[in-house]
């Protein structure tokens, strides 16, 4: 049964790309911190049909991360990973505090390089697989009152475009996907938009990402 992983699955984003991905796999497995959303999550795609399940992964442990993918090699062909899980905390360098840094770095940095450590043995032996990363347009270029997370999404920029690079001998297919902001949870508590409404919806952004996916190494929604 081939499977998608989405990390950060439970909410936002990354539940919206399930909704699209899921049409090229059999099953979606969606992994978070949260069991309550991952629940939520699982009902309303089970509602659509779509053949789901959940694992409470917390993608800072790189114990977690063996250990899941442990599990699900076993269980299904796993044929693609989207890393979308992230975190953001805003305002100048000097009031983001030493743990902010860490959950930053630790989550969309480490996080997403160790999902990708563990996913690529698997694949090789397959010879085929797919990874896309979920950036930002902060991952493009710097901006106020987001120095460190703007640092983090710099860092899977370049992780991703070294790992195309790596691996572009091989039938695994990996993308970086860029874009700007949206109304998800990842602002539930932050000023720093002032106005939200502004922002595109995450169905909207999913939709793009699918609609442009064709392997290729960057995806840009504007
Ligand atoms: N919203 C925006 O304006 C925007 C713009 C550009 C890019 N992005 C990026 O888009 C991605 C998705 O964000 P979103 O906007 O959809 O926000 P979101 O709804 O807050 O989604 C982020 C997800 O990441 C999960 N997560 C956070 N820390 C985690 C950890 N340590 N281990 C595992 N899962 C973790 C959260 O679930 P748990 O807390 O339950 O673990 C949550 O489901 C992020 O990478 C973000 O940087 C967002």
């Amino acid at each position: 049964m081939s499977a998608l992983v989405i990390t950060g699955g439970g909410t936002g984003l990354g539940l919206e790309l399930a909704k699209q991905y899921e049409k090229n796999y059999d099953h979606v497995i969606l992994t978070g911190r949260t069991l309550k959303n991952l629940k939520k999550a699982k009902r309303s795609l089970e509602e659509i049909e779509i053949s789901t399940s959940t694992y409470e992964l917390d993608i800072r442990e790189e114990n977690e991360i063996n250990a899941f993918f442990h599990d699900i090699f076993n269980r299904y062909d796993v044929t693609a990973l989207i890393n979308n899980a992230g975190v953001g905390h805003f305002s100048n360098l000097e009031s983001i505090s030493s743990a902010e840094v860490h959950e930053m770095i630790d989550t969309n940095v480490k996080g997403t390089i160790f999902m990708c450590k563990e996913v690529l043995p698997y694949y090789k032996k397959q010879n085929a697989g797919k990874i896309l990363n979920i950036v930002s347009t902060a991952g493009l270029r710097g901006k106020v009152n987001e120095s460190v997370y703007v640092a983090s999404k710099f860092a899977v920029r370049g992780f991703t475009e070294s790992l195309v690079k790596e691996l572009e001998d091989t039938k695994i297919v990996v993308t970086a996907a860029y874009m700007g902001g949206m109304d998800t949870p990842f602002w539930d508590d932050s000023d720093h938009i002032k106005d939200k409404s502004r922002l595109k919806s995450p169905q909207q952004i999913a939709k793009a990402i699918y609609q442009q996916d064709n392997g290729q190494p960057e995806i840009h929604i504007d």
